[in-house]
């Protein structure tokens, strides 16, 4: 199918990462002033969500309203997709009638299964490997915060997760320094490891892994799909809080994200949100403005009068 997907970091050259980036801080602007702005008309965007969200169904529902389009919320509870039928059966019958599909899942390959019987883009809302729609937010947060993101130094600290690997791929596309701080057995996964080269650094030390950097973000320490293992994980996972006295030893004008939702008094103190140093607001905004610009660039413009 040739349709241009959205599955990954790697699905864009980092020039095109870095026009979405641009591109997102416009629609913002756009918004903030009140403007017009409806390419998407008479466009429809599928979203399947088989886990829970908040962020990201609104912003991708909000953001195809304000472009003029409609989103539609699907969950396998009330689809066929919950009763079995194959997702590749799904995806030639949803992309005859969506201009775009959004996926949230468990496994990585039902994204892939799904675009590769797609006529229409699929976006990852986040599934086990990756979440790279909240890199976009992450990166676009920084750039207006801070400028341009490359060369410089981030530490992730905690679980080797999706995140976490989106934060690999992100080291390798926008070009920086990644250290992570995990505790042993919660690594990501190798391949990503690999792919990254020098560019990334596991640690076990926090304090070490934030050391000078100029970017600290977290999240949760059991994600989606692993509530049974949370509270072995709370137990390995408490020297690993991201807290004021932590970010105290990072660069003077670091930034802070976390991607929400987070768990105040575990991957954070209860007062990290509230610190200025932590930007997690903006960056949960930033979601609808840098997926709209995602949307703009991957959905066919409006239709043509008859
Ligand atoms: N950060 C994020 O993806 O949030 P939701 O789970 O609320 O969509
Ligand atoms: N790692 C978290 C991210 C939530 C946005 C999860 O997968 O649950």
């Amino acid at each position: 199918m040739s349709a241009r997907h959205f599955l990954s970091l790697k699905d864009c050259t980092p020039q095109e990462l870095v026009s979405l980036i641009r591109r997102g801080i416009e629609l913002k602007d756009l918004r903030n002033r009140g403007v017009l702005f409806e390419p998407l008309k008479n466009r429809v965007l599928g979203m399947i969500f088989e886990k829970a969200s908040t962020r990201t169904r609104l912003s991708f529902e909000a953001g195809m309203i304000q472009l003029g389009g409609q989103a539609i919320f699907l969950s396998p509870r009330d689809t066929q997709l919950g009763r079995g039928e194959p997702i590749g059966d799904a995806a030639i019958v949803m992309s005859r009638m969506l201009d775009a599909v959004m996926i949230r899942t468990f496994a990585h390959s039902t994204l892939t299964d799904f675009a590769a019987n797609s006529r229409v883009p699929v976006i990852n809302g986040l599934s086990d490997d990756l979440h790279p729609c909240q890199l976009l937010a992450d990166m676009q947060t920084f750039h207006e915060q801070r400028g341009s993101i490359k060369g410089k130094t981030v530490a992730w600290i905690g679980d080797g997760n999706n995140m976490c690997n989106s934060y690999i791929e992100a080291a390798e596309q926008f070009d920086f320094q990644l250290r992570i701080a995990c505790p042993e057995g919660y690594e990501p996964h190798a391949e990503f490891l690999a792919s990254a080269g020098e560019r990334v650094q596991i640690l076990r030390d926090p304090r070490e892994a934030v050391a000078g950097a100029h970017l600290v973000s977290t999240d949760v320490w059991a994600s989606m799909g692993q509530e049974e293992e949370a509270a072995e994980r709370h137990k390995l996972f408490a020297p690993y809080q991201v807290n004021r006295a932590l970010l105290d030893a990072a660069a003077v004008d670091v930034l802070f994200l976390h991607c929400l939702p987070a768990h105040r008094g575990e991957e954070i103190s209860e007062d990290l949100l509230d610190d200025p140093r932590s930007a997690a607001w903006d960056q949960a905004e930033n979601r609808l403005h840098v997926q709209k610009a995602l949307l703009e660039f991957l959905v066919e413009p409006a239709y043509h009068h008859a």
